[in-house]
């Protein structure tokens, strides 16, 4: 991945802000409760190593990633806490995650015993979480039966396998209704009924169930999305304004142009221009995770709402100016300009996605700048 140093383009991540995020977090938790700060998929956008620092100096003692290589980087950056990686991993990898002392979640008896095999020949031991699926329909056990079985071979490989975790994840706890949540809640405990022996680490709560239902349980919470000072339920249920977005997007014109009735805009020309009008050009576009979607929404020039307009380009986007401005004027895409100020979640309304996948979708090709 080649980052764009010198572009007039970039994220700042407030790292302060998240630090804040987690302090407003753990202040909420049992004292039990440890923090394991979600940093997968570049750490939603804001990156993965630096907020991984931060997340440990704010007292988060472990680490998520969906990714082997994820959990790679972190161990290359010199942390030391636990790693859990989320999602499920191939069997053939159990020796490498072994050596980095990753682990991994596991939804099937069919990746232990492959597992065993290559552990046992390497003579590596793997930690394991067995995810449940209580009505995510994603990944885990479903049944008290395979959980059972699995739960015995993991006794019967000691030396293979550590049986470090068991957790589940919940599809509706950032939804006003919780009849699927209560379902949920309901097939974890039957499930666990067939847990003889606790794991260390037993953990159900994403931030919406850290944020909404805090007698969920488990004595780890897996902190994503509210870290980063953003909704886990978007619009539908409101974060306590003490909750501080952590990312800004900016950029600055670098064409200033005036149109005359009747010139065109864009791709596909879905512009004209009815009458004389300034027209700013900003360097960045879908290939940055700035989505075509995006046509017709608004962005802050030197502090004011400006249009988009025509069909953003992979590189390049084009807005309606008010009047003439000079090259380099201040463009922000996210963030705050005086008065003026565009969230993602304003952004992923516009776009009818979520704000996480506005923030997740910032390429790495964006330098990110840190404060
Ligand atoms: C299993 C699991 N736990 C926790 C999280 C963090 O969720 P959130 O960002 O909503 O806190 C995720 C994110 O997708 C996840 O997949």
């Amino acid at each position: 991945m080649v980052v764009g140093l010198h572009r007039n383009a970039h994220v700042n991540v407030d790292l302060a802000a998240i630090k804040h995020n987690i302090a407003v977090e753990l202040a909420r938790m049992d004292e039990q409760q440890e923090l394991f700060a979600v940093v997968k998929a570049n750490a939603y956008g804001h990156g993965i190593v630096p907020v991984a620092k931060a997340a440990r100096q704010a007292g988060a003692t472990g680490f998520c990633v969906a990714l082997i290589d994820e959990g790679l980087a972190l161990r290359e950056a010199g942390i030391a806490e636990t790693i859990l990686i989320l999602g499920v991993t191939p069997a053939r990898e159990a020796t490498l995650m072994a050596k980095y002392d990753l682990s991994t979640a596991v939804g099937d008896l069919e990746f232990l015993i492959q597992a065993q095999k290559k552990l046992a020949q390497a003579g590596a031991k793997l930690k394991v979480h067995l995810a449940l699926d209580t009505g995510m329909g994603r990944i885990g056990f479903r049944d008290q039966a395979k959980l059972s079985q699995a739960i015995d071979f993991l006794h019967e490989h000691t030396a293979q396998f550590e049986f470090e975790g068991i957790f589940t994840h919940f599809a509706t706890a950032d939804a006003k209704d919780q009849e699927h949540y209560n379902y949920q809640v309901k097939k974890f405990n039957e499930l666990m009924k067939v847990v003889t022996t606790r794991p260390r680490y037993v953990h159900v709560a994403n931030s919406a169930a850290a944020m909404w239902h805090t007698d969920c349980g488990g004595n780890v919470v897996r902190y994503g999305v509210t870290m980063y000072g953003l909704n886990p339920s978007g619009a539908e249920l409101k974060l306590p304004d003490t909750f501080k977005p952590a990312l800004s997007l900016e950029s600055e014109l670098v064409a200033v142009k005036q149109l005359q009735p009747g010139d065109g805009v864009g791709y596909g020309k879905t512009y004209t221009a009815s009458k004389p009008e300034w027209l700013g050009t900003v360097p960045l576009g879908y290939a940055d995770g700035w989505l075509r979607r995006m046509q017709g929404y608004h962005v802050l020039v030197a502090g004011q709402p400006c249009e988009i307009v025509g069909r953003v380009c992979m590189d390049q986007f084009m807005v309606r100016l008010p009047h003439k401005l000079p090259l380099g004027t201040k463009v922000t895409l996210i963030g705050q300009d005086g008065e003026q100020k565009i969230t993602a979640q304003d952004a992923a309304e516009y776009a009818q996605t979520i704000n996480y996948e506005i923030v997740c979708a910032l390429s790495e090709r964006l330098p990110r700048y840190y404060k």
